[in-house]
């Protein structure tokens, strides 16, 4: 008997395993019910008195012996190094888990795409600005409220320099740098010294839109806003534009999609009106044109803006502003399939 155990013992020592199932015969081999192993515990009642402390001893660690071998087998075989030197050294040490992109980026970049589709390039600015390009060069009189310390954020020492409040700068630093035609989109974050909650932050994104070129009308910006809505939000989308005031644009209107989440039948999200206001727009201004270099008596242009907040809100319907900002991973999540 103890021979026997000592050759079970040295066999199992040298026990090798290429695959899942071959640990599995093994285990059965040695370790099941009616393994070797079990056998042996059988005969056990059979050894003389005198012998059964030895013996006992030997079988316990041919018992566990087997275990351990078998499991470390196991192991081996799930992490694809059987012992048999075939590791695969590309493996990653540990679980990797990309990253997803945040909800505004991925409805900005839906955005870009829409006008980039339409022609429009894309233009950046500075976040840091200063009160030119942000209020005088869009028209703004010296007393407007918005460039009152409510409003604005002002960097201490200089009273000039700024955090833009709107994408607006944007248009101007395009409009000094360049002739028409000009067919812009300008993706950028705002700053307004507002109290944070749940409908407002003192940070925000918008995306501008800015095209000159001579004989453009109110029909083309109306018509591509309307192509606009139609991809952003599906091709049964209405708009409605209604009268507005803006300093740079002249007319000036706020634009209305029927509301995407009732269809327009009217729910709480839309207050039961049936729309949802989502962006302002208008004609530039001539004294804009001219501010910036542009012959008005030559060229006519529209512009339009848009907060992304308030887009991603409607698509997503994420119910506080301060979500976009805490870097919540069970938020961020949510977006992994929108990428
Ligand atoms: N700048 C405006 C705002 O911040 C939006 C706008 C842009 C309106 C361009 C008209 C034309 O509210």
């Amino acid at each position: 008997m103890i021979a026997k155990i000592q050759q079970l013992l040295e066999e199992v020592e040298r026990l090798q395993a290429t695959g899942p199932e071959a640990v599995e015969a093994l285990r059965i081999k040695y370790l099941s019910k009616k393994g070797a192993i079990n056998e042996l515990m059988a005969d056990f009642r059979n050894v003389p008195a005198e012998m059964k402390r030895e013996v006992g001893v030997k079988l316990n660690e041919l018992k566990t012996k087997a275990q351990e071998k078998i499991a470390a087998l196991k192991e081996a075989v799930e992490t694809n190094d059987a012992g048999t030197g075939d590791m695969d050294l590309s493996r990653t040490a540990y679980p990797v888990t990309p990253g997803t992109r945040h909800p505004l980026t991925i409805v900005r970049n839906e955005i870009v795409d829409i006008f980039s589709r339409l022609g429009f390039s894309m233009a950046e600015g500075p976040e840091v600005e200063d009160d030119w390009h942000v209020y005088s060069s869009m028209n703004f009189a010296d007393d407007h409220p918005a460039r009152d310390m409510q409003d604005t954020f002002f960097v201490e020492a200089h009273p000039d320099i700024i955090l833009r409040s709107h994408t607006s700068s944007v248009q101007a630093r395009v409009m000094e740098s360049n002739q028409p035609p000009i067919r812009v989109i300008c993706p950028g974050r705002v700053y307004r010294n507002e109290a944070i909650s749940a409908r407002a932050h003192c940070f925000f994104h918008q995306v501008e839109g800015l095209y000159i070129d001579k004989n453009v009308s109110f029909t083309d910006l109306k018509q591509v806003l309307l192509l606009f809505a139609q991809e952003m939000f599906g091709t049964g989308t209405r708009i409605r534009l209604r009268p507005s005031y803006f300093p740079f644009t002249e007319p000036s209107a706020e634009m209305d999609i029927s509301c995407n989440i009732c269809g327009g039948e009217g729910c709480s999200f839309c207050k039961h009106t049936g729309w949802v206001e989502i962006l302002g727009c208008g004609m530039v201004d001539p004294a804009v044109l001219e501010a910036n270099g542009i012959d008005s008596s030559v060229y006519t242009g529209y512009a339009f803006g848009m907060g992304i907040e308030r887009i991603t809100n409607l698509k997503y319907q994420v119910k506080d502003l301060r979500m976009f900002s805490e870097n919540d991973m069970r938020f961020l999540k949510e977006f992994e399939s929108a990428n």
